[in-house]
């Protein structure tokens, strides 16, 4: 599949070279929903949804945890000149290549989708709806809230790795830079805190918390918001950098409110995660959340139609594209 990337690569470097040099960095966002419809694909793709719930649940009965990888290569994806699929996109310096996406999973299920929604309707389906299907999907499977996706996306011709490593939030934010970030994609501190709470499942390498766990920010110490139990855990857990730690150590398989639960007890495992509970703009909402289970799932369901819908690509030329690692060749 790659090796036919590469002759469109080269066309896209030069692309994209004079879009970046025209465009600068992408405006601020919006999210432009009037755009996108229910029925989209009703006459030109009725089976869609068939199709990839189907080999969808083929994927992730044999390894569960690509149901939370494909929750956030959607949030990677729409983070970077939104819902365009350009984090699919497999060449040299795309955003899939960056760091922010190193440990980012679920490409292949994303390929064996649409290679069988290509069957049965050609040149449609944009890469970017399937990716966004997917996740809804995948939070499904591990027993979140279901709800109605708009389609109409287009994929986009332009993926830089730097934007991708400038823009995609890491965990050692503070929540002020969150805010901004959220708002400049039309999200608000609800969606903010409500989104995080798909940290309820999935997991990270340690490499990414074990500046919390020794040495915090030059203290010699650990970072003092974690809970003295759960800091022997991970101390025990993260030895060596390439482990893996559950986000939410109580129900790491399941989609429930007890990542809220755990910021009330100093368990929350990333720094952006725990910040959410000492920042006077969100802790009265990771309170909220954390007792009302129904309220959770309902505002899921809604902040990621919210998510989904951003648009902020500046780029016009964007298509349906064949194959999702790579550009059309047009
Ligand atoms: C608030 C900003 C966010 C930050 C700072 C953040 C950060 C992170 C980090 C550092 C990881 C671990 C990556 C690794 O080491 O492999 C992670 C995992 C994850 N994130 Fe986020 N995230 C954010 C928002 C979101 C959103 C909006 C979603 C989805 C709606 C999401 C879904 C996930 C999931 C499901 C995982 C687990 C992935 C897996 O198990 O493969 N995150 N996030
Ligand atoms: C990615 O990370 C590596 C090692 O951590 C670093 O050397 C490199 O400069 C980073 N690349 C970018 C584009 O930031
Ligand atoms: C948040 O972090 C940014 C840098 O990422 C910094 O400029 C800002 O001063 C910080 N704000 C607070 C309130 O700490």
């Amino acid at each position: 599949m790659k090796g036919s990337c590469i002759i469109i690569n080269f066309l896209l470097f030069l692309t994209v070279v004079s879009v970046s040099a025209d465009e600068g960095t992408p405006a601020a966002g919006y999210t432009d929903d009037a755009s996108l419809s229910f029925n989209y694909y009703t006459n030109s793709c009725p089976e869609l949804e068939k199709i990839v719930h189907n080999i969808l649940k083929k994927w992730i009965k044999k390894d569960y945890t690509l149901a939370p990888a494909l929750m956030r290569l959607h949030f990677h994806d729409c983070a970077v000149r939104g819902c365009d699929g350009s984090i699919l996109l497999n060449h040299e310096g795309s955003e899939r290549s960056g760091n922010a996406s190193k440990s980012l999973r679920g490409f292949e299920v994303i390929n064996d989708i649409k290679q069988e929604v290509e069957k049965k309707c050609p040149k449609t389906v944009s890469c970017a709806d399937i990716l966004t299907v997917a996740a809804r999907d995948a939070t499904l499977a591990v027993g979140g809230p279901f709800w109605m996706v708009p389609y109409g996306r287009k994929d986009g011709r332009v993926s830089f790795a730097k934007e991708a490593d400038s823009m995609v939030p890491m965990g050692k934010e503070n929540i002020t830079d969150l805010i901004e970030f959220y708002q400049s994609k039309g999200l608000n501190i609800l969606d903010l805190v409500v989104l995080s709470g798909a940290h309820t499942i999935g997991r990270t390498a340690c490499e990414a918390l074990q500046f919390r766990l020794y040495n915090y920010n030059g203290t010699n110490g650990a970072d003092t918001t974690i809970n003295p139990r759960y800091l022997n855990y991970l101390r025990r857990k993260c030895r060596w950098a390439s482990e893996y730690v559950n986000l939410d150590a109580v129900t790491p398989n399941t989609f429930d409110v007890q990542y809220y639960k755990n910021l009330q007890k100093g368990m929350g495992l990333l720094t952006t995660d725990q910040l959410l509970y000492s920042d006077p703009r969100t802790a009265p909402l990771v309170a909220a959340l954390a007792s009302q289970p129904s309220v959770f799932e309902h505002q899921f369901a809604a902040s990621m139609v919210k998510l989904g819908n951003i648009q902020d690509y500046v780029d016009d030329d964007r298509e349906i594209r064949v194959n999702c690692d790579c550009v059309n060749n047009n």
